[in-house]
């Protein structure tokens, strides 16, 4: 039977009084005080349903939104890969809320009064609250489920810096496992209509706080390595790693289809990273980011020519609009898309110059989504799931998308996640 799943806005404005502690830091203990409005309500409703329901709530974070259980119940776990189909053995980063919340997840060593590895301090200052997950050792009789970490001997763990994912765990106050909450293979959802395409049905509640800020997922380190190593890219560039003490060294540990320069030769050692990923039912042609125009258009042209019928183009920096007689402006575009421009202070996630083209060449008519999502780095990776996700939802066949070579910030994720859903590259 499919369950009722229900869509609740929670307006982080109207949920209530943070108190932060004199330092004025989440990383030390803090308050909430929930207000009386219907916000707050909602905020209550999924945490009292994260203490005692056998589903999973799905939040918003400032990557993308997650699917959230008890970490410490292996029911409430098990309900996280039932609902997404997720592979058993690929393990999930646990959410909390203040550093006294992770302390309690660890035990304290021998000599060290503090058992969060002093490796980890100098991140956790610099990005905590933020997108970056740490690897830590799960010690013996840990409270933690065993399906949080699928059979590896540490578990990941981060501190959202979204305030709603921060009051939920707060108010459950519960540890939260929390994967993407895309369907399994799916791109990750940045807003609430994404996570009730894939998983309407399979759980109960989607709190909805927005599109995300950040886009793509956290980065994830792992520290406990000699030297430390990077295990997925992700919000947090690793030039912003490199700058903290005992991380100057830090190593690339994942794979990333052509990426051959950045790249290390070895196992991948996030499981998650070895499974077909972030994939949109559209065919995605990754285009090198020094092609030039002139060949991007041969492609789409012989695309129509060989009877492709629907195209999307998602431009970030320097392609220019495909030409063609634009018979959607803007504001159409935008609700083309399902969308109303922002009204709450987010960027609308698609820009002002994205057009939907209708011609007809050799009998048949074509149509092309022609979509920028730049040109800054931070845009693309914001829109890029979303534009993956609409496009599919307007049955396009094959998209073209214009890859970037930036360093820093989260290009190297943006590029990471294309190279997982491109089945083709095309090269300068
Ligand atoms: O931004 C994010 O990290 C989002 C939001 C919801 O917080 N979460 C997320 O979770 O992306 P998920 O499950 O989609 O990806 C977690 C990644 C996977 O690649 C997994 O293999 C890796 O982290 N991971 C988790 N625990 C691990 C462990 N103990 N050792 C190695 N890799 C681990
Ligand atoms: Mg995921």
């Amino acid at each position: 039977m499919p369950l009722n799943t229900r869509i609740l806005a929670v307006d982080v404005n109207e949920i209530g009084n943070f108190s932060l502690s004199k330092s004025n830091s989440f990383l030390d203990p803090w308050v909430l005080e929930p207000s009386s409005s219907p916000s707050a309500y909602n905020l209550l409703e999924a945490a009292v349903s994260l203490q005692s329901s056998l589903y999973p709530v799905a939040f918003p974070t400032e990557t993308v939104y997650g699917l959230g259980a008890n970490a410490l119940s292996s029911r409430a776990v098990k309900g996280i890969y039932e609902a997404k189909q997720r592979p058993a053995d690929n393990p999930l980063i646990v959410h909390v809320a203040s550093l006294e919340q992770l302390r309690r997840l660890l035990s304290p060593g021998k000599d060290e009064p503090d058992p969060i590895p002093q490796v980890y301090l100098p991140l956790i200052k610099r990005f905590w609250p933020g997108p970056i997950s740490i690897l830590l050792p799960n010690p013996d009789g840990s409270r933690l489920a065993p399906e949080v970490t699928a059979g590896q001997p540490t578990f990941a763990a981060r501190m959202p810096s979204n305030k709603l994912a921060l009051a939920l765990i707060q108010l459950s106050g519960l540890p939260l496992a929390a994967p993407s909450a895309n369907a399994s293979t799916r791109p990750s959802p940045t807003a609430a209509q994404h996570v009730a395409h894939d998983l309407e049905g399979r759980i109960e509640i989607i709190l909805d706080g927005g599109p995300c800020d950040v886009g793509v997922e956290s980065t994830v380190v792992d520290g406990l390595s000699n030297p430390p190593c990077i295990l997925r890219p992700g919000g947090i560039g690793i030039e912003e790693i490199r700058k903290c003490r005992g991380w100057e060294g830090v190593v690339i540990a994942y794979k990333d289809g052509k990426l051959g320069e950045m790249e290390v030769e070895m196992k991948p050692r996030a499981p998650g990273m070895k499974y077909k990923h972030y994939s949109p039912t559209a065919k995605v042609v990754l285009v090198d980011s020094h092609t030039p125009q002139t060949k991007v258009q041969d492609q789409v042209h012989q695309a129509v020519n060989t009877g492709t019928r629907s195209i999307g183009v998602l431009r970030t920096k320097s392609w220019d609009p495909i030409p063609g007689k634009m018979v959607t402006d803007r504001t159409d575009m935008l609700k083309a898309f399902g969308l109303e421009p922002q009204t709450n202070g987010y960027e609308d996630p698609v820009s002002l110059e994205s057009k939907h083209i209708k011609g007809h060449l050799g009998g048949r008519d074509y149509e092309i989504w022609d979509v920028s999502i730049g040109p800054s780095i931070v845009e693309v990776a914001r829109g890029l799931f979303s534009a993956l996700r609409e496009l599919d939802l307007r049955g396009v066949e094959t998209i073209f998308v214009e890859g970037i070579d930036d360093q820093g910030e989260a290009a190297a994720a943006v590029m990471n996640r294309l190279s997982k859903a491109a089945s083709e590259w095309v090269g300068a």
